[in-house]
């Protein structure tokens, strides 16, 4: 089973592209591991709990529940808009998730993975949080971004984190040396050795209800709720059946995590590999990190105050779902940062989908219908674009398993021009003038709508409505598979359909 699961969002603030884009990533990859045959499982959803939520309810003035109701209701309504198909929805105040966190909590305690323990020291009011030495400023003293600072006494609860040290260094090392490393893609792995590394202290896991109230209860004292990443990360196996459904669990897990580069160490790369080995889960069933970096807006990281988040809701109004997936997946490399622009979003889906693609389907299908009434004759024996679409099949194939969505777009363009190529070259205009070269004619105008049929499966784990706009076109509507790929499937004598543009420009003023 290939399961796959997503970070699952704060619901403290509405969804910007940063969620979008990682949304869409875990999507695409779920949608080509479907084209594969293999039975696929995406999981997605939000986080509801802790400080923060509770925070933007109280400014809100409204009950934490209802106000995460609402943020909840805007990711749904987005997902939606973008066309990214989970098969299972985390929102971590389901009562089946609340269950299962209960359970892991009880167990762990009495497991002796916990001991309470008092920690006395400067505290920020306005961030929640005790500080350390780090958090001082060059004059020693703590910056006006923590607000006011107090001297704090305050018991909690920890998890033994720090014992596990070694056994995660190996764990680490185990797993790159079969080949199928924790952490892809490789820099993000050694970002992560280096924290581990560092790994001394233990992690508390609870909040006294006094200051906290808005999450999840211990299960073996009601004076405190569970620090919210030790509620969020559960998600992941709380939704696959952990307590509820262990036949379920047994077949989906483990999963592959698609996460920000924010968010691997210390929680994705250190709490929660150390969380699962608590829960017994045995080594060779952790799961795999796949690591992608930020969409940031000249240069920066997006700002509120600054008035640089981008809305992906509004881009798919304006632009549409295509266009905004498009850009999203084949404007940044997997791991890497991008900066976001509308006028690159803009040009690359002129120049990418309403010219190349757009225009070569348009053509193919408008010739076919003047000289041929979209009847197909018969191919060449050999044909020049065969080879060029097997070769892309393959290289598509590749930088999808390898999480790379814009190395297989990049496989999907460079046929692209391969077959636009091909129009001009053999100019379908000119051969329909000379009856003696009927069969050239027909060969070039199979070998065009036969390559458009195999893009449009190409193009499905990115662009799934215009995938099947485009085989609808080409009168080939219905489900693919990657066995489709395979040259020759437009039987001599098919019909094509009529052509409608699928990829209007954008026109900019
Ligand atoms: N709730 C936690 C995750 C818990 S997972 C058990 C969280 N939420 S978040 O809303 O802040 O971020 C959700 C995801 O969006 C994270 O993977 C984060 O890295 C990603 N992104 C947030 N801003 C981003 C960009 N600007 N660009 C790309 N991804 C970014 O963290």
């Amino acid at each position: 089973m290939f399961f796959i699961t997503t970070a699952i969002d704060y619901t403290n603030g509405k969804p910007h592209i940063g969620h979008a884009y990682e949304k869409v990533l875990a999507d695409a990859i779920a949608r080509h591991r479907r084209l594969r045959g293999e039975d696929t499982f995406f999981l997605t959803g939000v986080d509801q709990h802790g400080q923060k939520v509770q925070q933007s309810a109280r400014a809100a003035g409204i009950p934490p529940s209802e106000f995460v109701a609402g943020i909840t209701a805007e990711f749904l309504a987005l997902w939606d808009k973008l066309g990214v198909a989970y098969d299972g929805w985390a929102a971590t105040t389901g009562q089946v998730h609340v269950r299962c966190v209960r359970d892991i909590l009880a167990r762990l305690h009495r497991d002796g993975h916990f001991y309470k323990a008092k920690n006395a020291g400067y505290y920020s009011v306005r961030q929640e949080q005790f500080l350390t030495d780090k958090e001082r400023g060059p004059d020693g003293a703590f910056g006006p971004e923590w607000g006011e600072v107090v001297l704090l006494e305050e018991e909690n609860y920890y998890f033994r984190l720090a014992e596990h040290r070694q056994w995660l260094l190996d764990l680490i090392d185990r797993r790159e040396a079969e080949r199928r490393p924790l952490v892809v893609p490789a820099a993000r792995a050694a970002e992560l050795r280096n924290a581990v590394e560092k790994l001394s202290g233990d992690l508390c896991i609870s909040r006294p209800k006094s200051r906290l109230e808005w999450g999840i209860e211990l299960p073996f004292d009601r004076d405190f709720v569970t620090y919210v990443w030790f509620d969020a990360l559960t998600n992941y196996i709380s939704f696959a059946g952990f307590t509820d459904d262990p036949d379920r669990f047994a077949r989906l897990w483990p999963a592959i995590h698609v996460i920000g580069k924010d968010i691997l160490a210390p929680p994705h790369g250190i709490y929660w590999p150390i969380m699962l080995k608590a829960c017994g889960i045995p080594d060779d069933k952790m799961p795999t990190l796949l690591v992608h970096g930020w969409w940031n807006i000249g240069g920066s990281k997006m700002s509120k105050s600054a008035g640089t988040v981008v809305d992906p809701s509004a881009l798919c109004e304006t632009y549409g779902r295509e266009a905004t997936r498009y850009y999203l997946l084949a404007d940044i490399a997997t791991g890497r940062d991008a900066d976001f622009s509308t006028e690159r979003l803009v040009s690359r889906y002129n120049a990418d989908l309403a010219n190349s693609l757009g225009n070569l389907l348009n053509r193919t299908l408008n010739m076919a219908a003047r000289y041929r009434q979209g009847r197909l004759g018969a191919p060449a024996s050999a044909d020049p674009l065969a080879e060029a679409c097997a070769s892309a099949v393959a290289k598509w194939d590749a930088a999808f398993l390898a999480f790379e969505p814009h190395a297989a777009i990049g496989a999907i363009l460079d046929l692209l021009a391969r077959a636009n190529a091909r129009v001009e070259e053999s100019a379908p205009w000119k051969l329909a003038k000379d009856p003696s070269r009927a069969d050239e004619l027909d060969a070039v105008l199979y070998s065009l709508a036969e390559t458009l049929r195999i893009l449009s499966i190409l193009i499905e784990p990115v662009l799934p409505s215009a995938a099947a706009g485009m085989r609808s076109q080409l009168a080939r509507d219905g489900s693919v598979t990657i066995a489709d790929t395979a040259w020759g499937g437009l039987p001599p004598g098919h019909v094509l359909g009529a052509p409608t543009p699928l990829f209007p420009r954008i026109e900019t003023p």
